[in-house]
């Protein structure tokens, strides 16, 4: 609701009242083991102390406002080695409700998973390239920043929308769009390559294109023009090996996950609110820093236990002596894949390391490819782990 401004306060100071007016009142919520620790920090910011409207469990929702959110993301990456997630809701409702855990939408029960399109699989796998991937990597990284509310930011989704729609040029079966947010800026990307015999049950492949804090320079190489980057690189292996799939195939670069997975939030909603049957999604954020000998942690919370079964069965079947894989945990919503879980759909995220040792340098002006030696070597596992994916889940 619009709080009315005393007269008296606009002829003092009219910027300031508008900035109020404008500054939306949003809803957070968060692990309960963060409360206390924010709590102090919202104190030394000279801001009210929380007060959370419910908890469950190991959960609390609390009232925030916009222009408070880049901050609380800080402190929370500061006091929390992990970086101690928050997702972001537009309403009080909408926040309690999504500590009800949403069942499984029905047709999700029925989804089987077979492996046996390895002409498919094997023409992507091959496709792919180091170089290319590296190059998106490091078109994405030279925006100063990628945040969703910069200027920046939205011409990086620009930028990504019409990289797609060239690698795309000359199919007509392959359309680009942007998914645009009422309130905010950074659009979201969407490509969908129409399938062919089973056009409604549609496969999703998706990672956040946003960075964090439009202050100073957030490169974001790692966190995560890196997935874009793995999956930009199967979108032109598919159009190279020909592809045609037989289920509807959608990539998605999100906006907004940086400040509380508030794009991925509303796409899957709409595929929610929509009846679009969605067989599965894979997230892939953070693909580019080998962390850990193993190759790929499986990420095994607010993930799908039988989709994350069959990833581990395509490394088995197709990368047995290139990608080694072991379970990790991220602890709480960490990246987009958890929208679509919450929305009741079957996703996965295969990260780059066991998730407490990956990358130290996210959220910070040195995430760049230096830091993953300037190559794009362990992005490119994740590009033929989604080609795979792909391959055998939209058949
Ligand atoms: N890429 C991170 C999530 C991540 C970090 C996954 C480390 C695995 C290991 C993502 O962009 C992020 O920063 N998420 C936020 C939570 C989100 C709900 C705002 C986080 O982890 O604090
Ligand atoms: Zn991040």
């Amino acid at each position: 609701m619009k709080r009315l401004i005393p007269f008296a306060l606009l002829l003092l100071s009219p910027t300031a009242a508008f900035a109020e007016a404008e500054d939306k009142e949003l809803w957070i919520s968060l692990g309960s083991d963060a409360l206390a620790p924010l709590s102090e920090a919202f104190v030394r910011e000279g801001w009210k102390a929380p007060a959370p409207s419910m908890s469950k469990e190991d959960v609390v929702v609390i009232p925030v406002r916009e222009s408070q959110l880049s901050r609380i993301a800080e402190i929370m990456h500061d006091q929390f080695n992990r970086c101690a997630g928050f997702v972001t809701f537009e309403s009080r409702d909408e926040a309690e409700q999504s500590l009800v855990p949403e069942p499984l939408v029905p047709s999700q029960e029925l989804i089987t998973y077979t492996i046996d399109n390895a002409a498919a699989v094997n023409c992507m796998a091959n496709a792919v390239t180091e170089a290319n991937v590296r190059s998106t990597i490091n078109s994405l990284a030279a925006y100063t920043t990628r945040y969703y509310t910069s200027t920046t930011g939205v011409s990086a989704a620009n930028w990504l929308r019409s990289r797609w729609a060239t690698l795309a040029s000359g199919r007509t079966d392959i359309t680009t769009e942007l998914f645009t947010h009422a309130a905010w800026a950074q659009p979201s990307v969407i490509l969908t390559i129409r399938g062919t015999t089973l056009p409604n049950e549609v496969v999703v492949v998706g990672g956040h294109l946003d960075s964090t804090s439009s202050g100073s320079t957030a490169p974001g190489a790692d966190d995560n023009a890196s997935g874009i980057a793995s999956f930009t690189e199967v979108i032109r292996a598919a159009v190279a090996c020909n592809y045609r799939p037989q289920r509807t195939v959608k990539f998605m670069g999100y906006a907004a996950e940086e400040v509380g997975l508030r794009g991925s939030k509303e796409i899957a909603a709409y595929h929610k609110n929509n009846g679009i049957n969605v067989v599965g999604v894979l997230q892939l954020d953070m693909t580019n820093y080998r962390g850990t000998s193993a190759d790929v942690g499986i990420v095994t919370d607010y993930t799908n236990s039988a989709q994350n079964t069959f990833l581990r069965n395509l490394i088995a079947t197709y990368f047995s002596t290139t990608i080694s894989h072991v379970n990790t945990t991220c602890g709480y919503a960490c990246s987009d894949h958890a929208s679509w879980t919450n929305a009741g759909f079957a996703a996965s995220i295969p990260h780059e390391a066991v998730v407490s040792q990956g990358n130290p340098y996210i959220h910070t002006t040195g995430d760049t490819i230096a830091k993953s030696g300037g190559t794009a070597n362990h992005a490119l596992k994740f590009s033929k782990l989604a080609a795979a994916f792909v391959a055998e889940l939209a058949k």
